[in-house]
């Protein structure tokens, strides 16, 4: 079985009731490749008029959730929480996150874990910043990002996993990384997979690309072996997103 392309996109903190009820609704009525996933990630306080108004065939994903399942966490939504409006996924681990609110790698990796353990799918997102990249510590960046969540989850657990690599440098920039950039890290991630976790893991796991993501630059991006799909911030919001949904057709 091939891996199933899967795009996901990500709002971010865009958007009011109006602006993403007309999204969803361009998406509903857009003719979508019916062999990519799609998964729409709007801010907390929309995720159930997103559920309510998209069409059962596009998913819903939270931008986060808290590693407790309940309790005195102000601010915080619980997988429980989730599971209630119908939400099946979440992003854990953006960048943004990690930089701006100073999420560790470890704490990233509990919120993996209770995501998964509570039946929810993760969009793991991993990457190296510019200065990473420039002093040639990707691999061993994103290497650590990883062997952080491998210490939580079982080896079945990555069944319910989507890492998404997103290079800091290329996310909201316009700068994207070239096709080789994303596939050689892209395969340095599966043999990740099937040196940590198992066979079958690098084999169906999807691996997708994020960092400026644009219905020009995504159909030479998803051409590449180890390229299975997107996660789009900016382009998410546009009318575009559907040409990058079908980036294979
Ligand atoms: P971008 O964001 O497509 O706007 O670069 C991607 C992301 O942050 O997921």
């Amino acid at each position: 079985m091939p891996r199933q392309f899967f795009i996901g996109g990500n709002f971010k903190m865009n958007g009011v009731a109006d602006s993403i009820t007309s999204i969803v609704n361009n998406l509903n009525s857009a003719k979508l490749d019916p062999n990519a996933e799609v998964v729409i990630s709007p801010p907390a306080p929309y995720l159930s008029l997103a559920r309510q108004v998209a069409n059962d065939n596009i998913g819903v994903a939270a931008q986060n959730v808290f590693d407790k399942p309940n309790g005195a966490f102000t601010g915080e939504i619980s997988v429980e929480q989730l599971q209630d409006l119908k939400i099946n996924w979440t992003l854990v681990g953006h960048s943004e996150r990690r930089v701006l609110l100073k999420e560790s790698d470890e704490f990233i990796a509990k919120k993996v874990k209770a995501a998964v353990d509570g039946g929810l799918g993760v969009i793991f997102c991993i990457g190296e910043t510019l200065e990473e990249r420039e002093s040639n510590s990707t691999i061993a960046v994103v290497t650590r990002q990883l062997n952080a969540a491998a210490k939580e989850l079982s080896k079945e657990q990555w069944a319910k996993v989507v890492i998404a690599y997103e290079p800091v440098w290329a996310i909201g920039t316009g700068k994207v990384a070239t096709t080789e950039q994303a596939q050689e890290v892209h395969a340095a991630i599966r043999k990740w997979l099937g040196e940590a976790i198992s066979a079958e893991a690098a084999d169906n796991t999807r691996v997708i690309y994020g960092g400026s993501v644009s219905e020009k630059n995504c159909r030479e991006l998803a051409k590449e072996n180890d390229v299975d799909g997107f996660l789009v911030g900016g382009a998410s919001l546009k009318p575009a997103f559907v040409d990058i949904v079908n980036s294979r057709l």
